[in-house]
């Protein structure tokens, strides 16, 4: 139907005869003339109509907004003076000669221009409409160029792309499953996955040795801007490799991503950091590494100090105690410190004290701070030694349990680097190392699997038995300007040891063989040593375009409430469908909208 594209044309195709198809972007009518933006993928071109061709002109006259037109026409110079710079096809304009209506529009509810503001449901409800913006097309661009480079790596190292199934058994990653009912199978149902996790480790324990996935995951969890209830990973497994050699390959990949599809050149060797060093430096295990405020442990000074809420925490086991220095805080207002004091209030803390620098040389009188009367000179001296403030500073104090210190510190730091304008450099990825095997739930009285329970520790069953809590695991997460972006690790390939691991889960042997006994029985069979990991592709293209959301990365997101508003998913199903399905409504005649309402 078309000769060009419409963002293609140049002074190359001058004098030229071309036809074009795309949308009517946007037309004026000049004394006579009528220009026409048109759009297709590729980008605008300046379409004229003149009186000359009087059917056409007339024709042109009724076209509006996103009408699809086909034009046959001629390439011009634009006349002297109407040159647009600003436009890839600026220099020229296409003088038509024969027009077609290939469909007309209704007036979109809003319009296809990169700015706009309009709320995300109307924009998902009206997705077709959102994606035709440049700004949508530039983002599908990229996720596009990213999906090619990575399988075009990956399959330069012999990995093969496999399929795994989509109907299966739960696989726990931590999140709630979603579950499909059958018609054949009364009473039971299939799990979508949460990751194909246990599928690639028996691919290797298949002799499939490389395998990677880009493949959809589905997880029922609270959302947030960076989690969706179905999301895409780069999955990868391999066989006869260590943790070394695996990040190695994948750091490679990454920074070979980066190069080709946004030109930026990564760390030509990612660091690496404990969890243990992250946590205590910056509160979080996927420290954002361009923001350069860190959290230092003045527990020892606090013990014996006449303030209660610090000498608390800091003789206690579980408790923590930490100063952050702000270099030039001391600008920061009453009024701001108050706003942070609330919003540090959203993470459970109790308070957010602080000392003002006014003068490191002046003693005691240099300081301004609520605080300072509840401990002697020598204390603050040692306290702002450890942190290195100077005149002109601000140390901000954190005390409480330890996790509450690290989420709301933590949160705190990132957003001053922000607010502060203290964000350094634009690319810090991260390896973080030697995480915890397990986590314990004070609530459930029990051990909860930091990763998931097919993670290798880095101890023999009988350390592991010892002393959970202290084992650490062969885990690696890649974090990147503080987005969790991918993690995985080596994997147990011996029966006894994931067995072990189950017990201490707390997951009795009748459970384990009922959930995973088909994995049990694949590890009698000489499961190789071999491990992986998952990249979070949504994530990725999130960072590598500088979108807020990984909605915007994905064509046909769910909403912060996990539906649909495009469809209407979910959606009620008829009586005759659920009988066929053995399944009664526990609440019948609810419509799941308003149930979600309710819920919300
Ligand atoms: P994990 O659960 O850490 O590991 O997931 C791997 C990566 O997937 C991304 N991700 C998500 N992205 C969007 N929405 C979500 N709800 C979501 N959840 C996770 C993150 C994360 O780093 N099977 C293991 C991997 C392995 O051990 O090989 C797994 O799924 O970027
Ligand atoms: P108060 O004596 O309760 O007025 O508290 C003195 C200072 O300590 C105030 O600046 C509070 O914001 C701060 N504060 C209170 N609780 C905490 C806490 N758990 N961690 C850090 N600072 C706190």
């Amino acid at each position: 139907m078309r000769t060009h594209k419409c963002g293609e044309l140049n002074t190359q195709q001058l004098d030229a005869m071309v036809q074009l198809c795309g949308w009517v972007h946007r037309r004026r009518d000049h004394g006579g003339v009528i220009f026409i933006d048109l759009r297709d993928r590729s980008g605008l071109v300046q379409i004229v109509f003149d009186p000359d061709y009087p059917e056409t002109f007339a024709l042109a006259e009724s076209v509006r907004s996103e009408y699809v037109l086909k034009i046959e026409g001629k390439v011009r110079h634009r006349p002297e003076g109407t040159v647009n710079p600003n436009m890839r096809t600026g220099e020229i304009e296409v003088l038509v000669n024969h027009l077609e209506v290939l469909n007309e529009s209704e007036t979109p509810p809003f319009p296809i221009e990169s700015e706009i503001e309009v709320n995300e449901e109307t924009r998902l409800r009206y997705r077709y409409i959102d994606l035709r913006r440049t700004a949508m097309q530039e983002k599908m661009r990229v996720r596009r160029d990213v999906t090619r480079v990575l399988r075009n790596f990956l399959d330069a190292h012999d990995f093969f792309e496999i399929e795994t199934p989509y109907l299966t058994k739960a696989t726990p990653e931590g999140a709630r499953d979603y579950i499909v009912p059958s018609r054949t199978h009364e009473n039971a149902f299939f799990a979508l996955p949460q990751s194909p996790q246990l599928y690639k480790q028996l691919l290797m324990i298949a002799g499939m040795d490389r395998y990677y996935q880009v493949v959809r995951c589905f997880r029922d969890e609270d959302l947030r801007a960076d989690r969706q209830p179905e999301f895409t990973q780069l999955d990868i497994e391999t066989s006869f490799l260590d943790e070394n050699e695996i990040m190695q390959i994948m750091e490679e990949m990454i920074r070979r991503l980066f190069a080709e599809v946004i030109d930026v050149r990564l760390d030509p060797v990612f660091p690496r950091m404990t969890y243990q060093e992250a946590m205590s430096r910056f509160g979080i295990d996927r420290p954002d590494l361009r923001i350069p405020l860190e959290l230092v442990d003045i527990a020892d000074e606090m013990k014996e100090v006449d303030f209660k809420v610090f000498s608390g925490p800091a003789n206690d086991a579980k408790g923590r105690v930490v100063a952050m220095r702000v270099p030039n805080g001391g600008e920061l207002s009453r009024k701001d410190i108050d706003d942070l004091t609330k919003f540090v209030g959203i993470y459970g803390a109790k308070g957010l004290a602080y000392i003002k620098v006014n003068d490191r040389n002046g003693g005691i009188e240099g300081l301004q701070s609520p605080i300072v009367k509840f401990a002697a000179p020598e204390v603050w001296e040692k306290v702002l030694q450890k942190t290195g403030a100077q005149t002109g500073d601000l140390v901000f104090f954190g005390a409480d349990k330890a996790t509450i210190v690290n989420e709301a510190m933590g949160a705190l730091r990132v957003k001053l680097g922000h607010d502060l304008g203290m964000v350094e450099g634009a690319w810090k990825p991260l390896w973080v190392i030697d995480f915890p095997m397990f986590e314990w739930d004070e609530k459930n009285q029990r051990y909860t699997a930091i990763h998931h329970p097919f993670t290798a520790p880095s101890c023999t069953p009988e350390a592991l038995v010892a002393d959970p809590g202290a084992a650490l695991s062969r885990a690696y997460d890649l974090v990147l300007n503080g987005t969790e972006v991918g993690g995985g690790s080596i994997r147990i390939n011996r029966m006894a040891m994931q067995e072990t691991v189950f017990r201490i889960l707390g997951i009795s042997e009748a459970e384990a063989r009922e959930k995973f006994g088909f994995l049990l029985d694949a590890l009698k069979y000489g499961a190789p040593p071999h491990g992986g990991l998952a990249f979070g592709l949504d994530r990725l293209v999130m960072l590598m375009t500088g979108s807020h959301s990984i909605r915007d990365v994905i064509a046909f997101p769910k909403t912060q409430s996990a539906a649909c508003p495009l469809v209407n998913a979910p959606a009620p199903v008829s009586e005759e469908q659920l009988k066929e399905l053995g399944i009664k409504l526990r609440k019948p005649g609810k419509d799941p909208e308003q149930a979600n309402q309710a819920a919300g």
